[in-house]
């Protein structure tokens, strides 16, 4: 809670963020009623330490002596701190919390524990750097009277309303300053949602707030859309972005955060691995190896017009390009995507030079399984059924598909499978902050749409 740290860069950043005037693929975050007591458990420490306020020497104008008494907030103790939603406007924040005061009065000095109520008030809108804003729009601190601990010596009774008065007046002014202030560096910390975050090395994906969020008696949701960069240039999307809206009651009951993840998201992240050339591939054989089946001699048993070209065996090689964006398909608890690579077949010649000999059309089914890690979605696939080859042309005469499928699937399969993993595996940053994490999530999969309930921890 208490962020001091101010993320300059990420403000910077902000400002520079060009407005993108397009609708961007959607997300929606919806932080529901746990989230509150979590907010809450983690939030008493740093509560406590910000309403450790100082209060001034104490004058007493009715004694003969005018000394100046020093008075020392000893502790603050919050036993109770509860936040609930407010419909259409943000957080309602009820705080109980017990003072302990020295009051260094001669000849003895006093202890008084004084129970304060503190009512706040904060509204919940989007900042001007589309990102959350939490601001105190009432406050009250209600006093109750103090009591004098045990093993203070007994107190004119007069002297006590005095110092009460004194404390309160004070109190009453800094306590609600201090709450602002505590809101304040949450702000700084809500700020860092439209962080930049790496996908892969040329590539970035940034979310921000696109409305004020609505707020109901049961949760806060908010609609954030995500823009990825390729070479510091958005990615939009060939056809329109659709509205993204997140329908009540999916995901797990009960859980913190429910993030909705839109087919929109799917595609652009699957648009920029093609538009980057990280999905392409290049897979060649070495000579001399039992278990590998690309050289010429293998292909030479299937495909005379090879045997006669290379008499010596030469090493083969498979470029595979992805040159149509890969397809993911959303069904309720089933991903899939599917893949239309083309596929070079090369032989390296005597001179190191590369002989095209045919080539494929291909199409890959593949289950997509999802996972959250951290902040990261991430994704595993695997081939379902059987690989579709088409023979897109020929250097070599007949290529018989039938006879090649069995050769393909041995070839190909694994090291796709291996290089579509570690790219998905690598994962995608879902909306979060600076040190707050996603744990104990689970993904379903719905008809068009993702959706992750998850616990969120926030760690230093
Ligand atoms: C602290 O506050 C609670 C409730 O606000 C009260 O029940 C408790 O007795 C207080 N503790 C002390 C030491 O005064
Ligand atoms: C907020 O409410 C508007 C209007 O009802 C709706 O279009 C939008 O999808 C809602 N957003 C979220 C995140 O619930
Ligand atoms: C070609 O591949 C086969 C099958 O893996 C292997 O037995 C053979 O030794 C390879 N030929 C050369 C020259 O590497
Ligand atoms: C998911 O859908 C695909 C294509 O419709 C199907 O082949 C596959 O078996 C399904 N997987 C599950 C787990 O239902």
């Amino acid at each position: 809670m208490a962020m001091a740290q101010a993320y300059r860069l990420d403000l910077l950043l902000a400002l520079l963020l060009p407005v993108v005037g397009a609708l961007m693929p959607g997300t929606v975050v919806r932080l529901n009623e746990a989230v509150l007591s979590y907010v809450s458990e983690i939030g008493t420490a740093p509560l406590q330490q910000a309403l450790r306020v100082t209060v001034p020497y104490f004058l007493d104008w009715n004694e003969e002596v005018h000394q100046p008494t020093r008075i020392q907030t000893l502790n603050v103790h919050v036993p109770h701190f509860h936040l609930k939603f407010i419909a259409d406007f943000g957080v309602r924040m009820l705080v109980a919390a017990n003072f302990t005061f020295k009051v260094f009065r001669v000849p003895e000095p006093l202890k008084l524990v004084l129970p304060v109520v503190l009512l706040a008030d904060a509204q919940v809108a989007q900042g001007s750097i589309r990102t959350p804003v939490v601001s105190i729009s009432a406050c009250f601190a209600l006093f109750n009277s103090a009591a004098v601990l045990d093993g203070s010596t007994s107190v004119a009774p007069g002297l006590l309303v005095l110092v009460q008065n004194h404390i309160k007046a004070v109190l009453r002014n800094k306590l609600c300053l201090s709450i602002s202030n505590l809101v304040q560096g949450l702000n700084v910390h809500l700020g860092t949602l439209i962080g930049l975050n790496p996908v892969g090395p040329e590539s970035q994906i940034r979310y921000s707030m696109t409305n004020a969020p609505n707020i109901t008696k049961d949760y806060i949701s908010l609609d954030i859309s995500a823009i990825l960069f390729l070479l510091g240039k958005p990615i939009v999307l060939p056809v329109d972005v659709t509205h993204f809206v997140l329908p009540p009651n999916v995901g797990a009951d009960g859980a913190m955060a429910t993030v909705g993840l839109s087919q929109d998201l799917f595609d652009s992240a699957l648009l920029l691995l093609q538009k980057a050339g990280a999905l392409n591939l290049d897979i060649t054989g070495q000579l001399k190896s039992e278990d590998n089946l690309l050289n010429t001699s293998v292909l030479g048993q299937l495909i005379p017009e090879v045997a006669r070209r290379f008499p010596e065996p030469m090493p083969v090689t498979l470029k595979v390009r992805l040159g149509a964006t890969p397809v993911a398909t959303l069904r309720t608890n089933n991903a899939t995507l599917q893949l239309q690579p083309f596929v070079e077949v090369q032989a390296v010649t005597s001179n190191s030079a590369f002989q095209s000999l045919f080539s494929f059309d291909v199409v890959v089914n593949l289950d997509l399984q999802l996972s959250v890690s951290k902040v990261k979605l991430q994704g595993t696939t695997s081939v379902l059924g059987d690989i579709q080859l088409t023979v897109s042309s020929s250097n070599v005469g007949f290529v018989d598909t039938n006879q090649m499928r069995p050769l393909m699937d041995t070839v190909f399969k694994r090291p796709l499978l291996d290089h579509l993993n570690a790219l998905l595996g690598m994962g995608i940053t879902l909306p979060s902050m600076v040190n707050l994490y996603y744990i104990n999530p689970e993904v379903f999969v719905y008809e068009g749409y993702v959706v992750i309930s998850s616990g969120l921890l926030y760690q230093r």
